[in-house]
């Protein structure tokens, strides 16, 4: 059996960002191995043998437009993976980094999608709890431009049903797991067989654990280390997982492997959430991780 050729990525363009570190840094470099044409892009220098590697910073409407101007006319299978830790003082960069410049993007790009292309997104556990917010996001999530989302989040920022005030991170990661599950009905979507889905991972070492841990101790990375621990990880006596454990996984769903899987926000967590999931129908209405992050 030809392997490689299982994924379906040989010879195919293939757009991903965030390469230059962490999850998306391991998923191109397997991407090139399995024969994508990979155009990356990231705020840092990408130092992969991809085939165009773009510096941008996507928090930037030009710049993100300056970027796809370069990008071929047919795009086979996205990959959106850059983002950042968020305290509630930057809501409005963290909302636009995570999750506007990720629909921005695949709105742009979606005359060049070919038939039965991929969109994968990495979202995280953060985004626990999506379904709460579902109902209330429906005009946020048919806006196709920069400025529906900036005049969205301008009437949006202090209704705490929508947006967590403790944790825009979690906001953002939220609206992406919405965004995922209504996109894959979208008739757009649809006229291209065109299948959507995100990985929504566990802690995981990368560039970003330490910004983690200091933001969840209020600057004191031990400290947060441990509350992170106490929320993810004290229920099964865990640990972080490595950035290629979630990197590999993301490559195969966005592949042929999984041909006929879309809508699915996947949990790469080691079953944190499905605990969350049993607390919950145990104690219903409790969110375990709602409760955690608003006892800090
Ligand atoms: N590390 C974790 O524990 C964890 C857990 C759940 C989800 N995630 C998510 O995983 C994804 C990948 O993060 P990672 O942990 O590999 O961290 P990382 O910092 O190693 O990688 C993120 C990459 O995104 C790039 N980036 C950030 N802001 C950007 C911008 N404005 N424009 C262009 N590029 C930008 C960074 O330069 C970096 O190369 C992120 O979306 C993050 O939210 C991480």
């Amino acid at each position: 059996m030809d392997v490689k050729g299982i994924f379906g990525f040989k010879g195919k363009n293939v757009v991903i960002s965030g390469s230059a570190s962490g999850m998306s840094k391991e998923a191109t470099e397997l991407l090139i191995e399995l024969g994508a044409n990979v155009y990356a892009v990231d705020l840092n220098e990408i130092k992969l043998p991809v085939k165009a590697a773009y510096r941008a910073n996507l928090g930037k409407k030009e710049d993100v437009d300056a970027w796809i101007d370069t990008l071929p006319d047919t795009v086979d299978a996205v990959f959106m993976c850059h983002g950042i830790n968020g305290n509630p003082g930057i809501a409005n960069a963290v909302l636009t980094i995570n999750f506007f410049s990720v629909q921005y993007i695949v709105a742009r790009l979606m005359d060049r999608l070919s038939e039965r292309a991929s969109v994968s997104i990495i979202s995280s556990c953060g985004g626990y709890g999506w379904q709460a917010i579902y109902p209330h996001v429906q005009d946020l999530l048919a806006a196709t431009t920069w400025e529906e989302c900036q005049e969205w989040f301008e009437k949006n920022k202090d209704n705490t049903a929508i947006c967590n005030p403790n944790s825009p991170y979690g906001t953002s990661k939220q609206l992406i797991n919405c965004y995922v599950a209504n996109k894959c009905m979208d008739p757009q979507f649809i006229a291209k067989r065109i299948r959507i889905n995100s990985i929504c991972p566990g802690m995981t070492n990368t560039a970003l654990t330490d910004d983690f841990n200091r933001g969840a101790g209020g600057g004191d990375s031990k400290a947060g280390a441990q509350n992170i621990f106490q929320i993810f990880q004290s229920m099964w006596n865990g640990y972080n997982a490595e950035a290629r454990e979630m990197g590999y996984p993301l490559v195969v769903v966005g592949s042929q492997i999984c041909s006929y899987m879309s809508g699915q926000n996947i949990y790469v967590d080691m079953g944190c959430c499905t605990s969350w999931d049993t607390g919950a129908i145990l104690n219903p209405g409790v969110n375990p991780l709602e409760a955690a992050i608003s006892e800090k």
